[in-house]
């Protein structure tokens, strides 16, 4: 028998998706083709601890089992103890946000020379940033929604027009989201339309991040795209989300029992609409350098009919309601042949990385 591949899946992580983070090891790790791989799970603590094995199970096995501070967790880990595990072949990182998806804990597999599942230094780095990913948008071709980045000091620049609503509105309209531009799940994100709700979401994204997005509103409907493997990517169906009158996807209609959105797999739309949204996908994904995976998310606008980007996931949800497995499950990709294909893609990329030179070859 040959030797199984090792995995070490972290999850976990110090962002608003922790818990979502969780879930979505939990459900790997019941998924994972256990002829193929074994799992070390690494549990990463809100508090930033990496967990010992033992802890880490505890964890994925249940999601709901908690420890409230890490002082408790025996054997913590310690990022060097991390590079003294000579079992794990491949890391799995499902850290959503902060640090894990943002190219940090990529940067430090690179540094460990590990091969490792998702997208490398660059295009986390890159489509953590929403700015830098709709710059890169708008050069591939694919249109984004108008908008005005603000800095913190020109924020607190009292002379800036661009905290001025008047002047915003004028150059976007009235009808306005403002949102932090690193961060996810919607945390930070506000739609507003009047200069007292303006006034009021500018304050909240400035506590998220030190850059902040004001993009004009783009009425339609919401399509997201899952996007899978290194240079010659597959492009999945589109999955449609449908929010009530008057909502949008907020952090609640994302994660809460009580949702009011409703997900829609694969979307009820026009072939040649679909058609766009996946080729759109794929120019944003390979204009970001993505590799490995992402969920490409973008709205069909009603006025006419063109798709939007909105951003680039780099670590897409993995629940078992998560539109990433599933886009892919109704594409004939079931969610225990996704686990290998990623691993796989991952594994690829850094065998092919070996084969560059670091220095000159005398
Ligand atoms: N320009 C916009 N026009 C209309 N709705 C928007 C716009 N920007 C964001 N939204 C709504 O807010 C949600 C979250 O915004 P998004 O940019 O995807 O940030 P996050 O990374 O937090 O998911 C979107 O799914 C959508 O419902
Ligand atoms: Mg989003």
């Amino acid at each position: 028998m040959t030797k199984k591949t090792q995995v070490g899946l972290i999850f976990g992580g110090n962002s608003s998706e922790y818990e979502v983070s969780i879930l979505s090891g939990h459900n790997i790790y019941n998924a994972i083709d256990k002829d193929k791989f074994e799992v070390h799970p690494i549990w990463v603590t809100n508090d930033g601890y990496f967990a010992n094995e033992e802890e880490s199970f505890k964890v994925l096995k249940n999601p709901s089992y908690k420890i409230k501070t890490p002082h408790e967790i025996a054997n913590i880990a310690n990022l060097a103890e991390l590079a003294h595990l000579p079992e794990i072949d491949v890391f799995f990182p499902i850290v959503h946000g902060n640090l894990g998806e943002d190219g940090s804990m990529q940067g430090l597999f690179r540094i460990l020379d590990k091969p490792f599942v998702g997208d490398d230094v660059l295009a986390a780095a890159v489509t953590m940033d929403k700015e830098f990913t709709k710059i890169l948008a708008q050069r591939a071709g694919v249109p984004v929604a108008p908008w005005i980045a603000i800095k913190r000091f020109e924020y607190q620049d009292a002379a800036s027009a661009k905290h001025d609503y008047g002047k915003v509105s004028e150059k976007l309209g009235p009808d306005l989201f403002v949102k932090p531009s690193n961060q996810g799940s919607s945390v930070g994100v506000h739609h507003v339309t009047n200069e007292a709700e303006f006034t009021a979401a500018l304050a909240d994204a400035f506590r998220y991040d030190d850059k902040v997005l004001i993009e004009q509103t783009i009425q339609g409907t919401e399509v997201e795209t899952a996007v899978l493997g290194n240079d010659k990517p597959l492009v999945s169906g589109v999955g449609q989300i449908f929010n009530a009158a008057g909502t949008f996807y907020s952090y609640q209609n994302k994660y809460d029992d009580n949702s009011t959105t409703k997900l829609q797999i694969p979307a009820d739309l026009p072939k040649e609409i679909v058609d766009k949204v996946r080729a759109n996908a794929l120019k944003v994904y390979q204009v970001t350098e993505c590799s490995g995976m992402a969920r490409i998310d973008s709205t069909l606008r009603a006025s006419d009919n063109k798709v939007i980007l909105t951003e680039v996931n780099a670590l897409p949800g993995f629940t078992n309601i998560s539109m990433y497995p599933k886009l892919f499950e109704e594409s004939g990709i079931p969610y225990t042949e996704l686990i290998t294909r990623l691993i796989k893609a991952g594994i690829e990329r850094y065998n092919h990385k070996k084969t560059l030179l670091h220095k000159i070859d005398l």
